[in-house]
């Protein structure tokens, strides 16, 4: 399966794995880049969030790999400094999300790795041309963890279109809500020239993600989660307003998730208890972060498994589609 990615990037498969904070350590981020896709190691909160794994120590597993580093942007410009300690590691790329890139596109690019911009409304596309990036995520309000209002399926076609007028040669990566090969056919058909994979990747065996976790999550179905604002506010994680959160709802998010404004005006109050929560891992409180594609996720196998299945799928349902014969309704 060649795509303009495969051949920017020199790797095997059109995926990567999303830089997911707390989640995407270095044995992820290596696993799906010694299968054939890329592993972005996930900075998250740049050490500003308190509990998140040391990035130096992540970033030992990837070396002699590509590989790229991912980070929330408003929060790394609470800690810039940490862009030059992971330019050091020449990442073949860094990829951001959440605010504006284009402070830190000059700095990337001097360090030799590539720009990738996750983007959540038309307008980021702007921003993200204008920082330079040479790859887009369309990001779909279906995805696991931050996001906003967009849906996958008109969005990253639309950006597709725009990106054909104005910058052909950015590339251009589905995010949200694809889990399997289905969701990667579909994606290439939409005009992505690959994807980003979080939530399917997050039960991988080799992911950081707690096993108390997995386990209880195979049950769940796209049904069960929720995107609010609320429990950031309620936290204290001072998230910009345009940006809500998906996990699975529990009882926390049940007595808060509609009553953003008031969580707002309480903002930090449960700070405390929440921290709290996270060391008794209490998931009353404590959010499981994942998206909508958890319904499709019943098994926590190696990344390598996931890979190889997601791949082999899309190209069967892609090479089906040529002969336009669906009448056995076979996945
Ligand atoms: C547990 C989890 C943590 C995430 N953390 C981050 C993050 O720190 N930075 C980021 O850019 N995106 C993060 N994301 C969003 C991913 O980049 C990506 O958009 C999303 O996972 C794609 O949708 P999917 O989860 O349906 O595959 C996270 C997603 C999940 C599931």
């Amino acid at each position: 399966m060649r795509t303009r990615l495969t051949e920017a990037f020199g790797i095997k498969h059109p995926v990567l794995c999303a830089p997911m904070a707390l989640i995407t350590g270095g044995r992820l981020a290596a696993a799906v880049s010694d299968a054939g896709g890329l592993g972005v190691v996930g900075g998250g909160y740049a050490g500003t969030l308190g509990g998140e794994p040391d990035l130096q120590q992540e970033l030992v597993h990837v070396q002699g790999r590509k590989f790229g580093v991912g980070f929330i942007t408003w929060a790394l410009e609470r800690a810039p400094h940490l862009l030059d300690q992971v330019l050091a590691h020449s990442p073949d790329c860094v990829f951001l999300s959440f605010g504006d890139a284009r402070q830190f596109a000059p700095q990337i690019r001097r360090g030799g790795a590539k720009l990738i911009c996750q983007v959540q409304s038309l307008s980021h596309v702007d921003q993200a041309i204008e920082a330079g990036a040479d790859v887009i995520v369309a990001q779909g309000t279906e995805a696991g963890g931050h996001g906003a209002r967009r849906s996958t399926m008109p969005f990253v076609p639309e950006v597709a279109d725009y990106l054909a007028r104005k910058s052909p040669a950015t590339l251009l990566l589905a995010a949200g809500g694809i889990a399997d090969g289905r969701g990667l056919a579909a994606a290439l058909m939409l005009g992505a020239d690959g994807v980003v994979v979080g939530t399917r990747f997050w039960a991988s065996a080799e992911a950081l993600t707690p096993t108390l976790v997995t386990d209880r999550a195979q049950h769940f179905t796209g049904d069960d989660t929720v995107r609010t604002t609320a429990i950031d506010a309620l936290r204290g994680v001072p998230w910009p307003d345009e940006f809500s959160f998906r996990f699975i709802n529990n009882k926390l998010a049940s007595e808060w998730a509609h009553r953003e404004a008031e969580a707002k005006a309480e903002f930090g109050s449960l700070a405390v208890a929440y921290a709290d929560a996270r060391s008794r891992q209490d998931f009353d409180v404590v959010a499981v972060v994942a998206g909508e594609c958890i319904g499709l996720i019943h098994d926590r196998p190696n990344a390598a498994t996931i890979l190889d299945a997601m791949v082999k799928q899309a190209q069967a349902l892609l090479d089906r589609g040529s002969r336009l014969d669906f009448t056995d309704g076979a996945a």
